[in-house]
């Protein structure tokens, strides 16, 4: 099966107040096709860190990072910013949706602003409605971010992070 991604001697230090914090000290592991895996440790033990440096949002102290066979470490910031609108999907911890914009509009705005999405407008909207309907919260499409539950704008994110059908491990989920 086919390696989605593979993580190599990864390493990330944060420097605060020059004290220096080794969060990931040389991580080994790679994800294949159709696995799904778990990141389990406790509070501040580097599971947000590492799904930052290994998505490309955080820079890396040291190591290699392929995500489909692409080195992150050698892709432009646009190129990066490219690959990560249009084959990651990421849900983050703190939510980050926009305050301006409805639950919908927030799902859709990464098929927006993708080149690679070659949907209609109006096919970005339906299948931004549908991914809302199979995730059961169709009811709040045009709700404010703050008008709704913090499950409601869990599931949310979820279907913002599906929305340009990123690679993924199983593929019958949300076509
Ligand atoms: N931007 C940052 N600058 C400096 N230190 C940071 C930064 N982000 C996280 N840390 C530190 O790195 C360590 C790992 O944090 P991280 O957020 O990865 O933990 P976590 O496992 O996701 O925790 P939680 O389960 O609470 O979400 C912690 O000690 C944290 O204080
Ligand atoms: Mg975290």
């Amino acid at each position: 099966m086919a390696k989605i991604l593979e993580v190599t001697d990864l390493c990330k230090t944060y420097i605060t107040n020059k004290r220096q914090n080794n969060v990931l000290r040389n991580v080994n592991f790679s994800v294949d096709e159709g696995e799904m895996v778990a990141v389990m440790g406790p509070s501040g033990s580097g599971k947000s860190t590492l799904l930052y440096t290994v998505s490309g949002m955080d820079s890396m102290t040291a190591g290699t990072v392929l995500f489909g066979g692409k080195d992150i470490s050698k892709l432009s910031p646009n190129e990066l910013a490219a690959l990560r609108l249009d084959e990651m999907g990421f849900i983050f911890q703190q939510m980050y949706m926009l305050k301006n914009l409805s639950v919908l509009d927030n799902i859709i705005l990464p098929a927006r602003q993708s080149k690679a999405n070659t949907l209609s407008a109006k096919e970005k909207l339906e299948r931004g409605k549908e991914l809302m309907r199979s995730f059961g919260i169709i009811e709040i499409a045009d709700n404010d971010i703050n008008e709704v539950s913090g499950g409601q704008l869990q599931r949310a994110c979820i279907c913002r992070s599906m929305i340009n059908d990123p690679k993924r491990s199983q593929d019958d989920f949300c076509r």
